[in-house]
């Protein structure tokens, strides 16, 4: 995690680094700093513990001025949040430098520093690359050749912006398994962690590859691969816009992003259907050839991801009667597992960036899988550039920590795709329309649901004084209660838990009694029976219930009991119809706590370390 920017201008770049870093602030918000070049070539530097604000108003109150600099908010890894362990890091006010990543080697390169006299002023990994980097300047390398140098001691993944005050103009940016873009401007060049932190600054962006080291100077901007040869790569132009980050009059981002799911669920589906049939060539050119041979499928994901993954089981097993098993990707990296013949790997990320799925694409690519699909809303990035197939969903940039719109847009993507690969293993014409039909009246039916905001609103205040929180599910409805629990403890700090309902009497239901609320999802389908008898256990312990039934779900609120109606008919659609007022529980539990929901503590949203 960690967000980085950096910059090579005419211009004073501390307002490009504070907007930059505000921008990337979803990265981490531990601490922030930034280090720029004065013009009598000396390294100016703040850093504070906190938020990007508190770094602004430092700045007001000692502004830094200077054409060349560096900025970075941090997800601490090593060492405590404070100031001291705060990017940049400068050594021997000579050589500056901003990190993100982990140095795997850091502590045995460490020891080799301290023995030949370095004295370190961090509990960082990062001192010691900025401390490799003096050490080669000294013995009279240039600043490109002291960057090339240290990183072929350095393992691990790292994006790095170095300067230095014997070039004042003059900026290092490495890439190495963390991601890192360059902005191109006019008669200037910027660093950032991605696009989206120099949208007010340039549309024209360059996405570094694995080893390359950017040389840049204001007018000059020079690319080598980890061989040191000169790369060309090419200048794209990114399709969105500064504006889309701010708020649009929404309390939080987190709201906004709720709200704006029935657009993003249509632009997911924008261009993907044509009289009635998916096209197929949405997932990429040998898509419909690779989907005829899929005998099984392997989805990896983190988080809410992992999720839409789960999800996705259901409908792969009961839509195209092929086997599909989901993983923990953080799990599925380091275990020996066999791939059966023309199974197809599918990964499932937001950002694109997520190390440990990013992993485990890589080792798939190192198996016998049949192909790769990435399912990831980020255009440009890592699991996007090294999957074969790809189907971007399209939901716009998600800013609030906590996923919303990444994941019902998943799960479209996820839904389309069952669809393509059913239709090569006995999918009826017929049986495909309908499907399609549900998918199209999705949007309407997400926007209906969101009428049941004040509803759920008040619902909410029973929660704010708890500590524990149950969410039952049945089928594909435990990844649903799954994702709600999620959400509930993440912006609310609430420990919630999610259960098969058919398993609360193996163990959870111990811990019923009238101080945990037990939220369940009671869609009209073949489990409700089952599920209203396991609710008639947690209501003889005395548990209160909160539910969230179907049109024909046939539940009433008693005593302890109390429904929220959805009004919604039962069809593929509702797990993710399902989904959103789980969202907005959490959301308003959130908000009576009064805690910080776009940027809760100790996350971030993007996690490129492992
Ligand atoms: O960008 P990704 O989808 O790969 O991120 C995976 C998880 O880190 C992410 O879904 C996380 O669980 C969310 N903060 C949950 O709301």
């Amino acid at each position: 995690m960690c967000g980085i920017v950096g910059a090579v201008a005419q211009r004073d770049v501390s307002p490009v680094l504070l907007e930059g870093l505000k921008r990337l602030e979803y990265r981490g918000y531990d601490s922030a700093g930034l280090a720029v070049m004065s013009h009598d070539k000396e390294l100016q530097r703040l850093r504070v513990q906190g938020k990007v604000n508190e770094l602004f108003k430092e700045h007001q109150k000692s502004p830094l001025n200077g054409t060349t600099g560096i900025a970075h908010t941090r997800w601490a890894t090593h060492g405590k949040p404070n100031v001291k362990n705060a990017h940049p890091h400068i050594c021997h006010d000579k050589v500056a430098l901003v990190h993100n990543g982990i140095i795997e080697n850091h502590e045995e390169l460490r020891k080799e520093q301290m023995a030949s006299g370095f004295e370190f002023n961090s509990e960082t990994d990062t001192e010691v690359v900025v401390n490799a980097i003096y050490e080669a300047l000294e013995s009279r390398l240039d600043l490109l050749h002291a960057v090339f140098n240290t990183t072929k001691k350095l393992q691990g993944a790292y994006a790095l912006g170095v300067i230095n005050n014997t070039d004042p103009g003059r900026l290092i940016a490495v890439k190495k398994g963390s991601p890192l873009v360059i902005g191109v401007g006019i008669g200037e060049y910027f660093i950032a962690s991605d696009v989206f932190a120099l949208l007010p600054v340039t549309q024209k962006f360059i996405f570094l590859e694995d080893g390359d080291i950017a040389d840049i100077t204001r007018d000059k901007l020079t690319i080598y691969d980890s061989e040191l040869s000169i790369v060309e790569r090419s200048i794209k132009l990114t399709e969105l816009n500064a504006d889309m980050a701010d708020k649009a009059g929404y309390r939080h981002y987190m709201l906004k992003e709720i709200f704006s799911q029935p657009n993003a669920i249509e632009k997911s589906l924008e261009h993907r259907i044509k009289d009635g049939k998916i096209i197929t060539s949405e997932f990429g050119q040998n898509a419909d050839s690779i989907f005829s041979r899929v005998k099984s499928v392997k989805i990896a994901a983190c988080g809410t991801s992992y999720h839409a993954g789960l999800i996705a089981a259901y409908w792969m097993e009961e839509i195209a009667h092929i086997s599909c098993h989901v993983e923990i990707a953080s799990e599925y990296r380091y275990r020996k597992s066999v791939v059966i013949d023309d199974t197809l790997f599918v990964s499932i990320s937001q950002s694109g960036e997520t190390a440990d799925t990013l992993a485990a694409l890589h080792l798939a690519k190192e198996s016998n899988f049949l192909s790769t699909l990435a399912i990831c809303n980020v255009a440009e990035s890592s699991l996007t550039r090294d999957s074969e197939l790809v189907f971007l969903t399209h939901a716009g940039p998600e800013i609030g920590v906590a996923s919303t719109k990444a994941f019902t847009t998943q799960l479209v993507a996820l839904f389309l795709m069952v669809i393509a690969i059913a239709k090569h293993n006995g999918l009826s014409k017929e049986y495909e329309k309908m499907m399609i039909k549900q998918v199209k009246s999705l949007s309407g039916r997400v926007s209906q649901l969101l009428h049941h905001k004040d509803e759920i609103e008040i619902m909410a205040k029973d929660f704010a004084d708890k500590h524990h929180a149950l969410f039952l599910g049945r089928g594909s409805f435990l990844p649903v209660a799954m994702e709600g629990a999620l959400k509930l403890k993440e912006i609310s700090y609430i420990h919630a838990e999610a259960y098969a309902a058919g398993e609360l009497k193996h163990g959870p239901l111990a811990l019923v009694d009238d101080d945990m609320p037990i939220v369940a999802v009671a869609p009209n389908n073949n489990l409700l029976e089952k599920l209203k008898s396991n609710l008639q256990e947690v209501k003889a312990r005395g548990g209160k219930l909160y539910l969230f039934a179907d049109k024909e779900s046939d539940v009433e609120s008693t005593e302890g009991v109390y429904i929220i109606n959805l009004n919604v008919d039962y069809d593929f659609m509702a797990p993710i119809l399902h989904t959103i007022p789980l969202q907005l529980l959490a959301y308003y539990v959130a908000v009576i706590k009064g805690a910080d929901i776009d940027q809760p503590r100790n996350l971030a949203k993007s996690v490129t370390v492992e």
